[in-house]
């Protein structure tokens, strides 16, 4: 039966549909993985998150998704940023901010009351790299958030430095 005003009427398996709801209502994640989600101009840090994501699956994490924030669902990113426990966060920087589509979707999860997770960042910047910096603004306007250190900066595309440091953000956001 569909009620007009709250959608479908659930009458069997309502342990199921409880415990989903206990999850969502107090901000739990429902896997344990890890979601990249990037936003890149010219796709360096695209090849970044990719990289990180094979990394991470090599120290073994249990699922790794990786989502491009300029070209994806963003209903879909919204669900696996809820989804996963852990989440990175990689972008470009941009006329002195954060790529837009990164800005977006972060104001997205703010507007969601998005909280209790562990969190990766990632910035890639030429001169001046100020995505790291405005993503963390938004970041403390969220409740129990946990960044991970180190905060990974690329500058515009992964050498030596920058490949060791996503090792390590790797290893840390593994670590329970
Ligand atoms: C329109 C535009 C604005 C940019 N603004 C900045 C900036 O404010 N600071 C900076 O360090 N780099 C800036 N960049 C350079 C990019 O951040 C850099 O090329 C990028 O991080 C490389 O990664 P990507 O290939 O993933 O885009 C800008 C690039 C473009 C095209």
């Amino acid at each position: 039966m569909i009620c007009p005003l709250h959608g479908p009427i659930l009458k069997e398996n309502l342990e199921h549909y409880i415990n989903k709801y206990d999850i969502w209502s107090s901000y739990k994640a429902e896997d344990d993985g890890v979601f990249i989600a990037f936003s890149s101009i010219h796709g360096n840090t695209a090849d970044a998150a990719r990289e990180l994501a094979k990394m991470l699956e090599e120290k073994g994490a249990k699922k790794v998704v990786v989502t491009d924030l300029a070209r994806c669902d963003m209903a879909e990113a919204i669900e696996d940023a809820f989804r996963y426990d852990k989440i990175i966060l990689a972008s470009s920087s941009y006329n002195f901010e954060v790529f837009p589509p990164m800005d977006q979707f972060l104001r997205h999860l703010k507007g969601k009351n998005y909280q209790n997770r562990k969190v990766g960042i990632v910035e890639n910047g030429t001169w001046s790299p100020t995505a790291a910096k405005c993503i963390r603004e938004i970041l403390d306007g969220m409740k129990d958030i946990t960044v991970v250190q180190p905060i990974v900066t690329i500058r515009s595309k992964l050498n030596e430095d920058s490949r060791k440091d996503l090792a390590e953000l790797a290893d840390a956001i593994l670590k329970n």
